[in-house]
């Protein structure tokens, strides 16, 4: 059993539907969030800048006394992870949000096709594919980066006329016609998955990929003995940059009272 926090990091606030989702699977245990708003977004910058950040955001996490960290951003999974791993020389475990995701679809959607969206840089790396065809070689994928999603999503465009033509339009390409699941590639997307399934008329799975990552994370803490035992969980947001926009779209992202400070690990 070990009572430390769990550390959490995206670029900004997507990273706080993974959040969500720990709190649900895992209501007691406390949670350390750090989003880079600072530097968001991730989705278009260099492999090495990323690499860069996530280091320094999983060192400011490790003087949180985090027991384990969270990588809850696809660009910066598909990136640094393994980085971040060698960075903290194997001290601390580290998750991400494409392993247990990959893992999942593998075991669940042989021979079928199934789609991948994210950003640029998270598509541009083909890192979904690659690890799914050494795990499950039957299984067909076509992939789109949908970099308008993340900022639609950060203005507020959910549940409107422009949602639906900006998910009509990324859709509409003859790849993703017949294919039979969705992933979710960026961990803002949560947010407009019941609008996604609206467009296909619910005939295409759109895979939870913040409950699946929670609920591999469950699984890790216990296989570690890292699980809680405390009933009175606490919570701590942090940002690299404080803006009130911010403040206003994070309730949008993790149900409960958020309460962010800033960090001044730069
Ligand atoms: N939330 C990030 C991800 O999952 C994308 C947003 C960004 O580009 O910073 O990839």
């Amino acid at each position: 059993m070990n009572n430390n926090p769990i550390g959490i990091f995206d670029s900004g606030i997507g990273g706080l539907t993974v959040a969500n989702a720990i709190r649900q699977v895992m209501p007691n245990e406390s949670i350390v969030y750090f989003g880079d708003t600072a530097h968001l977004p991730y989705g278009d910058k260099s492999p090495e800048l990323i690499i860069n950040y996530s280091k320094s955001i999983s060192d400011f996490l490790l003087t949180k006394r985090c027991k384990i960290i969270v990588i809850a951003c696809n660009t910066a999974s598909a990136h640094a992870y393994e980085a971040v791993k060698k960075h903290l020389s194997h001290k601390i475990e580290v998750i991400d949000v494409i392993n247990p995701v990959v893992e999942y679809v593998a075991k669940n959607y042989s021979n079928k096709k199934v789609g991948i969206i994210g950003t640029k840089g998270t598509i541009q790396s083909n890192v979904y594919e690659k690890k799914l065809s050494q795990l499950n070689a039957n299984i067909q994928t076509t992939s789109l980066a949908t970099g308008l999603f993340a900022s639609m999503i950060e203005e507020g465009f959910i549940n409107n006329a422009v949602s639906k033509a900006v998910i009509k339009e990324y859709f509409s390409i003859p790849g993703f016609r017949d294919i039979d699941a969705l992933i979710l590639g960026c961990t803002h997307y949560p947010l407009i998955k019941d609008e996604i399934n609206d467009f296909f008329e619910d005939s295409v799975e759109v895979i939870d990929t913040a409950g699946i990552v929670a609920q591999y994370l469950k699984n890790k803490l216990i296989e570690l003995n890292l699980n809680t035992s405390q009933t009175k969980p606490s919570e701590e947001f942090y940002i690299s940059d404080s803006t009130p926009y911010f403040e206003k779209v994070a309730g949008a992202f993790f149900k409960g009272t958020i309460q962010l400070q800033m960090a001044s690990i730069w």
